[in-house]
């Protein structure tokens, strides 16, 4: 092959990779991929404590977010559910602008980190005072939640491992009536295309009811933490260090204060 010759084969191999590079992984395969691989390996939950320690900033130390739903509770969530949405936010299947930069390699590790993470924040105990909604019709809310919900997430919204089905009981009232917003509307693009279908007559109504039907539903006692627990391993975290948000919310985009139960 003469000198140029080479370098045209050269080339349009190179852009044949091109091309062809990004559109063989999607990031939903890169996601789930990387779940599948963490999902699988043997956690360790002593590393995952250690990792913990910058989730802590946004999340607290307890894992419980924030009553006004800026920052979800973690705690308690099952291990293959916080184990998806990580793989999800790192490969952009899922929009978390505040927290990607901390689901990144440099700040998280790969799948051995994510799984050991996953573990020690399943592990943490539930927050006592979760906000929940205003209480009204919330015999109506439980028939919707019975009849269209009960399925996936449990009779008691107590989530599917095996399944990936987030545990949904006792979280924060206004993160559940976001999160469940951007699925109907499909801003949240790794949402479950079941649940789409089957929530796409939802009226805000329905929305509102079912929701916080759900916010009421207790996670089971010995997953609950005492009143005023503080996770004494992080007895040093300096809780003033959090991102403003954390401690008032004048942000405008904010809902109201919830009452807490
Ligand atoms: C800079 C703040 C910030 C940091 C640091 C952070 N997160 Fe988040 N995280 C958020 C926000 C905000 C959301 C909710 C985004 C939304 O509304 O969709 C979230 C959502 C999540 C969710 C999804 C919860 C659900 O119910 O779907 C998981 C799981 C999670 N974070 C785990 C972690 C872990 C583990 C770490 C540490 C490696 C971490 N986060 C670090 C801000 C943060
Ligand atoms: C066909 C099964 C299915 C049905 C029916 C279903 N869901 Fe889901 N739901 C899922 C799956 C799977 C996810 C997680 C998607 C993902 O991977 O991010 C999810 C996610 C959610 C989330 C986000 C949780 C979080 O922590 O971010 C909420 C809230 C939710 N569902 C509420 C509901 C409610 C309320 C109903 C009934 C009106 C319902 N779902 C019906 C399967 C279902």
């Amino acid at each position: 092959m003469k000198h140029t010759e080479r370098v045209i084969t050269g080339l349009t191999i190179f852009l044949f990779a091109v091309a062809a590079g990004p559109s063989l992984a999607t990031p939903p395969d890169v996601a789930r991929e990387e779940a599948e691989l963490a999902i699988n390996l043997k956690p360790d939950v002593k590393i995952g404590k250690d990792l913990y320690r910058i989730c802590a900033v946004c999340h607290t130390p307890e894992g419980w977010g924030t009553a006004n739903g800026y920052y979800p509770q973690i705690a308690g969530q099952l291990p293959s559910v916080v184990i998806k949405q990580l793989a999800d936010i790192r490969a952009r299947n899922r929009d978390n602008p505040t927290m990607y930069p901390f689901s990144m390699p440099s700040s998280l590790g790969g799948a051995q980190e994510m799984a050991d993470v996953a573990a020690y924040v399943a592990q943490l105990p539930m927050t006592p005072h979760n906000a929940v909604g205003p209480g009204r019709d919330l015999d109506y809310g439980a028939e919707l939640y019975k009849k269209e919900c009960a399925e996936c997430h449990g009779k008691d919204g107590e989530g599917d491992s095996q399944e990936h089905i987030p545990l949904i009981h006792g979280q924060h009232y206004d993160y559940l009536v976001r999160q469940f917003r951007w699925i109907q509307m499909g801003k949240r693009r790794n949402a479950d295309s079941k649940m789409v279908k089957q929530i796409r007559r939802f009226s805000p109504r329905d929305i509102h009811v079912v929701m916080d039907y759900v916010s009421r539903l207790r996670p089971p006692e010995a997953r609950v933490a005492e009143t005023g627990w503080r996770n004494p391993d992080f007895p040093r975290f300096d809780r003033h260090s959090m991102p403003p948000l954390m401690r008032h919310h004048p942000n405008p985009q904010m809902p109201p204060e919830r009452p807490t139960r």
